[in-house]
């Protein structure tokens, strides 16, 4: 498929049918994570496949946005691994776990699945339920699953800003 439809066709995904979502489907998304481009390909990020009833509980107190997905995996950048721009002191470590994160969401919908990228959790709060998650910073979590029948774009998805306003050559 062309990639603009591509883009097109992915939406944020907030319903989920029951489905599991196989292993080898985990493990594809894994791999885009991995073939994802980092500065100075340091790969300063780490993802974490949450599943279990009890941990998703978990993740429901730190996160209203898990849509009744059974398995969720948050991608977390660790500043101590990233190359850090000398001229500024500027870290990539985000960065680069966005473009992961980035890679991980298109990969989903490849797949089939569908998933919603998920800013909006206590980071705190998150890391004292899973200590393994201790020295990462998290750019975002992703509920995973098959679409239920009925999921649907949300109004927001089709509404894009101006060219004008996002675009502007410099010559
Ligand atoms: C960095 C980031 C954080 C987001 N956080 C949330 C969130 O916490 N909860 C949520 O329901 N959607 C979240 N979204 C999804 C956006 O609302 C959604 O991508 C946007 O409205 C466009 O819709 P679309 O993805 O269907 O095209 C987030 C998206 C991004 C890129």
């Amino acid at each position: 498929m062309d990639f603009l439809e591509f883009a097109k066709e992915r939406y944020s995904c907030r319903k989920f049918s029951d489905k599991p979502v196989e292993q080898e489907k985990i493990d594809k998304i894994v791999k885009a994570a991995m073939l994802a481009p980092t500065s100075v390909n340091k790969q300063p990020f780490k993802v974490f496949e949450i599943k279990g009833a009890g941990n998703i509980e978990k993740l429901k107190k730190v996160t209203p946005y898990t849509f009744g997905t059974s398995v969720v995996l948050a991608v977390g950048a660790k500043k101590e691994d990233a190359f850090t721009r000398q001229s500024d002191n500027k870290n990539f470590a985000e960065i680069d776990a966005t473009i992961v994160a980035t890679h991980i969401m298109l990969e989903v919908h490849d797949l089939g699945l569908g998933t919603t990228w998920v800013g909006y959790f206590d980071e705190a709060e998150m890391k004292k339920d899973f200590p393994q998650m201790k020295d990462y910073d998290f750019v975002a979590l992703f509920p995973v699953g098959y679409p239920a029948d009925d999921a649907q774009p949300s109004p927001k998805h089709d509404a894009t800003r101006a060219k004008e306003e996002i675009f502007e050559v410099i010559e």
